[in-house]
């Protein structure tokens, strides 16, 4: 397969020895806790069994699916659900994990709605930080890397729900860019 991306970001090597840094401070941070960990599809899946193979915890797996309404929408943030958590987290110490935080809105919007089913407390986990498209401010407790401001695909991350098997995470050439 040719991908089009200009420029290695991160290498499998470089994600695999920070995955490994980030389960084992949620380890020692989370001791004795029995956490629900969440994953946002699809983006999260490869991140997140490599991140809970490292965290030597009690702890349990969900996912909920979610889209934004899609290019052209006004960046509400408002998100649909198109597959919610199977268990209830009311109680749980939940552990949210994200592939990419840009504007944040997505996470803020998550975070809302999870907030109101009463978690006993709640993390967010999450690979990469793009801050120069902040728009809404949102805690991160514990980020794998922060990205210059240029689309990523791989290790999870698509362009068109393709090159998420990419095991690096690299840049796209802007000439792949969609308009
Ligand atoms: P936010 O609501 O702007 O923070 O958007 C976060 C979501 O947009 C992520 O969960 C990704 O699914 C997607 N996204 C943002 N930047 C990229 C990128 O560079 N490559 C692939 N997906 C991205
Ligand atoms: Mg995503």
């Amino acid at each position: 397969m040719e991908a089009p991306v200009s420029q290695i970001l991160i290498s499998e090597e470089a994600l695999q020895q920070r995955v490994r840094e980030l389960g084992q401070q949620i380890t020692a941070e989370c001791a004795g806790l029995d956490l629900v960990a969440i994953g946002l599809l699809k983006g999260v899946f490869f991140f997140m069994a490599d991140l809970l193979r490292n965290i030597d915890l009690m702890v349990t797996i969900d996912f909920m699916a979610i889209s934004t309404y899609g290019p052209g929408s006004p960046d509400t943030g408002v998100v649909r659900i198109l597959k919610d958590l199977d268990e209830s987290i009311e109680g749980r110490h939940v552990l949210l994990v994200e592939d990419i935080i840009d504007t944040g809105l997505t996470l803020a919007y998550i975070l809302k709605t999870l907030r109101a089913r009463n978690p006993a407390s709640m993390r967010v986990c999450a690979l990469l930080n793009r801050p120069a498209r902040r728009l809404v401010d949102v805690p991160i407790d514990y980020k794998g890397f922060d990205v210059p401001d240029l689309f990523v695909v791989g290790y999870g991350l698509d362009l068109g729900q393709h090159y998420r098997n990419l095991r690096y995470i690299g840049a796209l050439a802007p000439e792949s860019l969609p308009q």
